[in-house]
């Protein structure tokens, strides 16, 4: 069961052979807990057949480090695909050796030089995942890839602790409550082939950084987005997330088992400005979700604007005092916003170095 959905199917069929062994004389002798299996050998999940080997030899600037790079490819695979990513792969294998000498200041051996490498190379993968969701992101596809992270990430519940951002909506895509969600993650899943032709990354950090530039490209705020998620290689727990139908105590309380407040369920429902609910221009992030709540224009006849969930978030009075602030300032709703996603991809996350 694991390994049938399409998207899990196509990552083990389609990911290049490529290994990537970083050899960094310097960290040789480091503490264990950067030691240089766990950091810098990049193996792509399939890197056991290895039968084209081309290797590239570079020295970075310091006579410390010397930098090996093998791509290997495989022969069996000589479909168009194939080429594709054997080319990109190689092309991008030689730009991110060409910057390693900028990216890692390999100078000191002393806990804070080494520390400060690793979030070094945290950065270059943080830039690199951003660059090719950027390219794969557009305005109109931009709601459908923030709504991704609410699916994947909403399904946490404190009390059991299970479920959150897992990556495991590429499990629960045939679920009708992620109906509309194969395009967003097929959009993703081209970004991450890239992304992990130079280093495998997570589902979880994938949908965390889309959301995060779906938000910026669409104008609101820039959130840094922190990686580390691990996946889970199974569906969460069933009816998690929030119906459209429930009242604004049910909403709260629904939220709250995901550790989430009052203001955060206010903020993030902002969210809603984006896409097809009516709330202002459907690929503009700003907070006219806010100022058309407070209007209320669907007791006026015949308006479909927003879901029966918006509508309750303005008739309970909590909420609506943070509706109001955020009508008044968008700076405020950007600020808490940033705060509440933060929150939400972080919700259940498991993470690599803990
Ligand atoms: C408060 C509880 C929430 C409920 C009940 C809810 C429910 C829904 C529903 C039913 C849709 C319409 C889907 C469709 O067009 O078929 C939708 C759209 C959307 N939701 Fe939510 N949602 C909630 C919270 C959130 C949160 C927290 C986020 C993100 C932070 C989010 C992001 C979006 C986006 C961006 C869309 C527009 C998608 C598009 O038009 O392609 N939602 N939501």
């Amino acid at each position: 069961m694991i390994h049938s959905h399409p998207f899990v199917r196509d990552r083990i069929l389609m990911t290049p052979l490529t290994l990537f062994d970083f050899n960094l004389s310097p960290l040789c002798s480091a503490s264990s807990s950067y030691s240089r299996s766990s950091q810098f050998k990049f193996n792509s999940p399939s890197v056991l057949q290895r039968s084209l080997l081309t290797t590239v030899e570079s020295r970075a600037s310091t006579p410390k480090a010397s930098t090996r790079i093998a791509i290997a490819t495989n022969n069996n695979d000589s479909g168009p695909a194939r080429n594709r990513f054997s080319v990109s792969s190689r092309r991008r294998a030689l730009a991110f050796v060409a910057t390693l000498p900028t990216i890692l200041l390999w100078t000191e051996p002393s806990l804070e030089g080494l520390v400060a490498k690793a979030d070094g190379l945290a950065t270059s993968e943080y830039l690199l995942m951003k660059e090719e969701v950027r390219k794969v992101l557009s305005k109109g596809n931009a709601a459908g890839v923030l709504r991704l992270v609410f699916h994947d990430a909403g399904t946490f519940d404190m009390d059991d602790n299970s479920g959150g951002m897992n990556g495991s909506i590429v499990y629960e895509l045939d679920r009708p409550e992620n109906v509309g969600l194969k395009n967003p993650v097929k959009i993703l899943d081209k970004a991450k082939t890239e992304v992990d032709a130079i280093r495998p990354a997570s589902w979880a950090d994938m949908i965390a950084v889309a959301g995060a530039e779906a938000v910026s490209v669409c104008g609101g705020p820039t959130i840094p987005v922190p990686l580390g998620r691990l996946d889970s290689m199974q569906p969460d727990p069933e009816g998690k997330l929030p119906q459209e139908s429930l009242d604004a105590p049910s909403l709260r309380q629904c939220f709250q088992r995901k550790g989430l407040t009052t203001q955060d369920l206010v903020a993030l429902s902002g969210a809603h400005t984006v896409g097809s609910k009516g709330f202002g221009n459907p690929t503009v992030f700003d907070n006219s979700y806010f100022k058309i709540l407070l209007q209320k224009p669907w007791k006026s006849s015949g308006s479909m604007i927003g879901l029966p969930s918006d509508r309750a978030l303005a008739d309970d009075d909590e909420c609506l005092r943070w509706i109001t602030k955020y009508a008044e300032s968008e700076n405020m709703f950007f600020e808490d916003f940033k705060n509440a996603y933060i929150k939400l991809v972080n919700s259940g996350a498991k993470w690599k170095n803990s």
